[in-house]
Protein backbone atom coordinates (compact mmCIF):
# COMPACT_ATOMS: atom_id res chain seq x y z
CA UNK A 1 0.00 0.00 0.00
CA UNK A 2 1.68 3.17 -1.31
CA UNK A 3 -0.14 5.53 0.51
CA UNK A 4 -1.08 7.99 -2.54
CA UNK A 5 -4.71 8.59 -1.75
CA UNK A 6 -7.28 11.17 -3.58
CA UNK A 7 -7.95 13.71 -1.16
CA UNK A 8 -9.29 16.15 -3.70
CA UNK A 9 -12.50 16.00 -2.11
CA UNK A 10 -11.68 16.96 1.70
CA UNK A 11 -11.28 21.01 0.49
CA UNK A 12 -8.12 21.05 2.08
CA UNK A 13 -6.21 24.19 1.05
CA UNK A 14 -3.11 26.00 1.95
CA UNK A 15 -4.81 27.75 5.26
CA UNK A 16 -6.07 23.89 6.17
CA UNK A 17 -4.87 22.97 10.08
CA UNK A 18 -3.66 19.42 9.52
CA UNK A 19 -3.67 17.36 12.98
CA UNK A 20 -1.87 13.36 13.61
CA UNK A 21 -3.07 11.55 16.12
CA UNK A 22 -0.49 8.24 16.51
CA UNK A 23 -0.04 5.27 18.90
CA UNK A 24 1.88 2.48 19.37
CA UNK A 25 1.54 1.43 15.76
CA UNK A 26 3.63 3.91 14.53
CA UNK A 27 6.92 2.79 16.32
CA UNK A 28 6.20 -0.83 15.37
CA UNK A 29 8.24 -1.20 12.22
CA UNK A 30 10.99 0.26 14.58
CA UNK A 31 11.09 -3.40 16.54
CA UNK A 32 8.88 -1.31 19.66
CA UNK A 33 6.57 -4.08 20.62
CA UNK A 34 2.89 -2.45 20.72
CA UNK A 35 0.88 -2.70 23.77
CA UNK A 36 -2.30 -4.98 22.61
CA UNK A 37 -0.23 -6.77 20.16
CA UNK A 38 1.91 -10.14 20.40
CA UNK A 39 5.03 -9.03 22.20
CA UNK A 40 3.21 -7.01 24.29
CA UNK A 41 4.33 -8.35 27.57
CA UNK A 42 6.81 -8.42 29.80
CA UNK A 43 7.82 -11.36 31.65
CA UNK A 44 4.04 -12.20 32.55
CA UNK A 45 2.59 -8.53 33.07
CA UNK A 46 0.08 -6.72 30.80
CA UNK A 47 0.95 -2.71 30.44
CA UNK A 48 -2.35 -2.16 32.54
CA UNK A 49 -0.85 -3.89 35.52
CA UNK A 50 1.88 -2.15 35.55
CA UNK A 51 1.39 1.27 34.21
CA UNK A 52 -0.62 1.98 37.50
CA UNK A 53 -0.22 4.52 40.66
CA UNK A 54 -0.96 1.49 42.85
CA UNK A 55 1.44 -1.29 41.31
CA UNK A 56 4.08 1.71 41.99
CA UNK A 57 3.05 1.84 45.64
CA UNK A 58 3.11 -1.38 45.29
CA UNK A 59 6.07 -2.14 43.78
CA UNK A 60 8.50 1.17 42.84
CA UNK A 61 11.56 -1.49 41.61
CA UNK A 62 9.26 -3.59 39.84
CA UNK A 63 7.31 -1.25 37.77
CA UNK A 64 10.55 0.79 37.22
CA UNK A 65 12.68 -2.24 36.02
CA UNK A 66 9.79 -2.16 33.26
CA UNK A 67 10.33 1.31 32.25
CA UNK A 68 13.87 1.04 32.06
CA UNK A 69 13.35 -2.64 30.01
CA UNK A 70 11.27 -0.30 27.79
CA UNK A 71 13.49 2.73 27.96
CA UNK A 72 16.59 0.31 26.94
CA UNK A 73 14.16 -0.87 23.82
CA UNK A 74 13.84 2.74 22.50
CA UNK A 75 16.67 4.33 22.96
CA UNK A 76 18.09 1.60 20.58
CA UNK A 77 16.16 2.00 17.79
CA UNK A 78 15.61 4.88 14.90
CA UNK A 79 12.39 6.96 13.94
CA UNK A 80 11.45 5.14 10.87
CA UNK A 81 9.70 6.31 7.53
CA UNK A 82 6.38 7.22 9.10
CA UNK A 83 8.46 9.71 11.89
CA UNK A 84 9.48 11.54 9.18
CA UNK A 85 6.74 11.68 7.17
CA UNK A 86 5.38 13.17 10.24
CA UNK A 87 8.24 15.92 10.48
CA UNK A 88 7.62 16.68 6.82
CA UNK A 89 4.16 18.06 7.42
CA UNK A 90 5.40 19.67 10.68
CA UNK A 91 7.93 21.18 8.51
CA UNK A 92 6.03 22.69 5.88
CA UNK A 93 2.15 22.82 6.81
CA UNK A 94 1.53 26.05 8.40
CA UNK A 95 -1.16 25.14 10.62
CA UNK A 96 -0.05 21.72 12.39
CA UNK A 97 -0.35 19.63 15.15
CA UNK A 98 0.82 15.83 16.21
CA UNK A 99 -1.08 14.43 18.99
CA UNK A 100 0.55 11.76 20.08
CA UNK A 101 -0.17 8.43 22.56
CA UNK A 102 3.74 7.48 22.22
CA UNK A 103 6.42 7.90 24.90
CA UNK A 104 8.99 6.63 23.02
CA UNK A 105 10.85 10.04 21.82
CA UNK A 106 10.81 8.83 18.47
CA UNK A 107 8.71 11.38 17.11
CA UNK A 108 10.67 14.28 18.55
CA UNK A 109 13.96 12.53 17.59
CA UNK A 110 12.80 12.68 14.20
CA UNK A 111 12.63 16.48 14.69
CA UNK A 112 8.07 16.97 15.16
CA UNK A 113 8.07 19.61 17.12
CA UNK A 114 4.66 20.89 17.58
CA UNK A 115 3.55 17.85 19.50
CA UNK A 116 1.44 17.11 22.29
CA UNK A 117 2.71 14.27 24.31
CA UNK A 118 -0.52 12.70 25.87
CA UNK A 119 1.23 10.24 27.95
CA UNK A 120 4.34 11.58 28.85
CA UNK A 121 7.80 10.28 27.92
CA UNK A 122 9.84 7.37 29.10
CA UNK A 123 12.83 9.72 29.10
CA UNK A 124 11.40 12.08 31.93
CA UNK A 125 11.57 10.93 35.41
CA UNK A 126 9.53 13.74 38.18
CA UNK A 127 10.04 13.41 41.52
CA UNK A 128 7.63 12.52 44.40
CA UNK A 129 8.96 15.05 46.89
CA UNK A 130 9.88 18.54 45.05
CA UNK A 131 8.01 17.74 41.78
CA UNK A 132 11.36 18.58 39.53
CA UNK A 133 11.06 17.30 36.17
CA UNK A 134 14.75 15.51 35.06
CA UNK A 135 15.51 14.28 31.56
CA UNK A 136 18.89 13.35 31.80
CA UNK A 137 18.79 10.02 33.64
CA UNK A 138 21.40 7.32 32.16
CA UNK A 139 19.80 4.29 29.95
CA UNK A 140 19.86 1.88 31.57
CA UNK A 141 19.46 3.38 35.52
CA UNK A 142 22.49 2.92 37.15
CA UNK A 143 20.07 2.61 40.50
CA UNK A 144 16.91 1.39 40.34
CA UNK A 145 14.49 3.34 41.82
CA UNK A 146 16.16 6.48 40.95
CA UNK A 147 16.29 9.04 43.04
CA UNK A 148 16.34 12.63 42.81
CA UNK A 149 18.97 15.40 43.48
CA UNK A 150 16.72 15.95 46.66
CA UNK A 151 16.93 12.88 47.88
CA UNK A 152 13.01 12.07 46.67
CA UNK A 153 12.26 8.90 45.04
CA UNK A 154 11.88 9.40 40.85
CA UNK A 155 8.90 7.94 39.16
CA UNK A 156 8.23 8.28 35.37
CA UNK A 157 7.12 11.10 33.96
CA UNK A 158 4.26 8.95 32.53
CA UNK A 159 0.16 9.22 32.74
CA UNK A 160 -0.75 6.06 34.45
CA UNK A 161 -3.90 4.02 34.01
CA UNK A 162 -6.56 6.32 36.49
CA UNK A 163 -4.66 9.74 36.51
CA UNK A 164 -5.45 12.80 34.81
CA UNK A 165 -3.72 13.60 31.56
CA UNK A 166 -1.83 16.61 31.92
CA UNK A 167 -4.37 19.85 31.83
CA UNK A 168 -2.37 21.60 29.24
CA UNK A 169 -2.08 18.56 26.81
CA UNK A 170 -5.71 17.28 26.78
CA UNK A 171 -6.68 21.37 26.13
CA UNK A 172 -4.13 21.58 23.40
CA UNK A 173 -5.07 18.49 21.79
CA UNK A 174 -8.93 18.77 22.31
CA UNK A 175 -8.86 22.31 20.60
CA UNK A 176 -6.69 20.78 18.08
CA UNK A 177 -9.16 18.08 17.31
CA UNK A 178 -12.40 20.46 17.26
CA UNK A 179 -10.52 23.21 15.20
CA UNK A 180 -8.62 20.83 12.57
CA UNK A 181 -9.71 20.29 8.65
CA UNK A 182 -8.16 16.81 8.51
CA UNK A 183 -6.92 14.13 11.31
CA UNK A 184 -4.88 11.30 10.18
CA UNK A 185 -5.35 8.52 13.05
CA UNK A 186 -1.83 6.04 12.46
CA UNK A 187 -1.66 3.01 14.46
CA UNK A 188 -3.65 3.33 17.38
CA UNK A 189 -6.05 1.18 18.47
CA UNK A 190 -8.24 3.64 19.54
CA UNK A 191 -9.59 2.19 22.69
CA UNK A 192 -8.11 4.36 25.68
CA UNK A 193 -9.82 7.57 26.54
CA UNK A 194 -9.22 10.67 26.21
CA UNK A 195 -7.10 10.31 22.95
CA UNK A 196 -9.80 7.72 21.51
CA UNK A 197 -12.37 10.54 21.49
CA UNK A 198 -10.07 13.03 19.64
CA UNK A 199 -11.20 11.72 16.27
CA UNK A 200 -14.54 12.03 16.89
CA UNK A 201 -14.30 15.19 18.07
CA UNK A 202 -12.93 16.27 15.01
CA UNK A 203 -15.34 14.42 12.81
CA UNK A 204 -18.19 15.75 15.13
CA UNK A 205 -16.71 19.23 14.44
CA UNK A 206 -16.88 18.63 10.69
CA UNK A 207 -13.33 17.16 9.99
CA UNK A 208 -12.29 15.17 7.35
CA UNK A 209 -10.59 11.82 9.50
CA UNK A 210 -8.07 9.24 7.57
CA UNK A 211 -6.94 6.08 9.68
CA UNK A 212 -4.07 4.11 8.48
CA UNK A 213 -3.79 0.70 10.30
CA UNK A 214 -3.15 -2.87 8.94
CA UNK A 215 -6.25 -3.55 10.87
CA UNK A 216 -9.84 -2.18 11.85
CA UNK A 217 -10.38 -0.46 15.07
CA UNK A 218 -13.51 0.71 16.66
CA UNK A 219 -13.25 4.08 14.86
CA UNK A 220 -13.03 2.49 11.43
CA UNK A 221 -16.68 2.83 10.99
CA UNK A 222 -16.68 6.84 11.26
CA UNK A 223 -13.66 7.53 9.08
CA UNK A 224 -14.16 9.18 5.61
CA UNK A 225 -10.74 7.02 4.70
CA UNK A 226 -9.51 3.82 6.20
CA UNK A 227 -5.61 3.24 4.25
CA UNK A 228 -4.97 -0.25 5.45
CA UNK A 229 -1.31 -0.48 5.68
CA UNK A 230 1.72 -0.34 8.24
CA UNK A 231 2.61 3.19 8.69
CA UNK A 232 5.91 3.27 7.80
CA UNK A 233 4.59 2.75 3.91
CA UNK A 234 1.88 4.64 3.77
CA UNK A 235 2.31 7.42 5.50
CA UNK A 236 5.29 9.06 3.08
CA UNK A 237 2.65 8.77 0.48
CA UNK A 238 -0.03 10.47 2.38
CA UNK A 239 1.55 13.57 3.10
CA UNK A 240 3.06 13.50 -0.52
CA UNK A 241 -0.88 13.66 -1.09
CA UNK A 242 -1.46 16.25 1.62
CA UNK A 243 1.13 18.46 0.95
CA UNK A 244 0.61 18.59 -2.72
CA UNK A 245 -2.92 19.90 -1.29
CA UNK A 246 -2.07 22.36 1.30
CA UNK A 247 1.08 23.59 -0.09
CA UNK A 248 1.00 27.17 -0.81
P1 LIG B 1 -2.14 -0.50 20.95
O1 LIG B 1 -1.10 -1.55 21.19
O2 LIG B 1 -3.41 -0.58 21.71
O3 LIG B 1 -2.56 -0.50 19.39
C1 LIG B 1 -1.60 -0.49 18.36
C2 LIG B 1 -2.33 -0.35 17.03
O4 LIG B 1 -1.36 -0.23 16.00
C3 LIG B 1 -3.25 -1.52 16.65
O5 LIG B 1 -4.49 -1.02 16.20
C4 LIG B 1 -2.49 -2.21 15.51
O6 LIG B 1 -3.37 -2.78 14.53
C5 LIG B 1 -1.75 -1.04 14.91
N1 LIG B 1 -0.51 -1.39 14.20
C6 LIG B 1 0.33 -2.44 14.40
N2 LIG B 1 1.37 -2.36 13.56
C7 LIG B 1 1.21 -1.24 12.81
C8 LIG B 1 1.96 -0.61 11.78
N3 LIG B 1 3.11 -1.11 11.34
N4 LIG B 1 1.46 0.54 11.26
C9 LIG B 1 0.30 1.07 11.69
N5 LIG B 1 -0.44 0.51 12.67
C10 LIG B 1 0.00 -0.62 13.22
O7 LIG B 1 -1.42 0.92 21.13
P2 LIG B 1 -2.07 2.35 21.41
O8 LIG B 1 -3.32 2.53 20.65
O9 LIG B 1 -0.99 3.34 21.23
O10 LIG B 1 -0.83 4.08 27.41
O11 LIG B 1 -2.40 2.23 22.95
C11 LIG B 1 -2.91 3.35 23.62
C12 LIG B 1 -2.32 3.45 25.01
O12 LIG B 1 -2.51 2.23 25.72
C13 LIG B 1 -0.82 3.65 25.06
O13 LIG B 1 -0.43 4.99 24.91
C14 LIG B 1 -0.44 3.12 26.40
C15 LIG B 1 -1.30 1.89 26.43
O14 LIG B 1 -1.60 1.39 27.64
C16 LIG B 1 0.03 4.40 28.41
O15 LIG B 1 1.15 3.93 28.50
C17 LIG B 1 -0.50 5.38 29.37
Amino acid sequence: MSGAADLSSFGLGSDSFITVLTGAGVSAECGIPTFRGAGGLWRTYRAEELARPEAFREDPRLVWEWYDYRRGICAGKQPNPAHHAITRLDEKVSDFLLITQNVDNLHGRAGTRRLVELHGNLFRARCLDCGAVTSDLPVPLPEIPPHCTCGGMLRPDIVWFGEALPEKAIREASEASRDCDLMVVAGTSAVVQPAASMPLLAKQAGAHVIEVNPDPTPLTPYVDLHLEGKAGEVMPGLVDSILELTSP
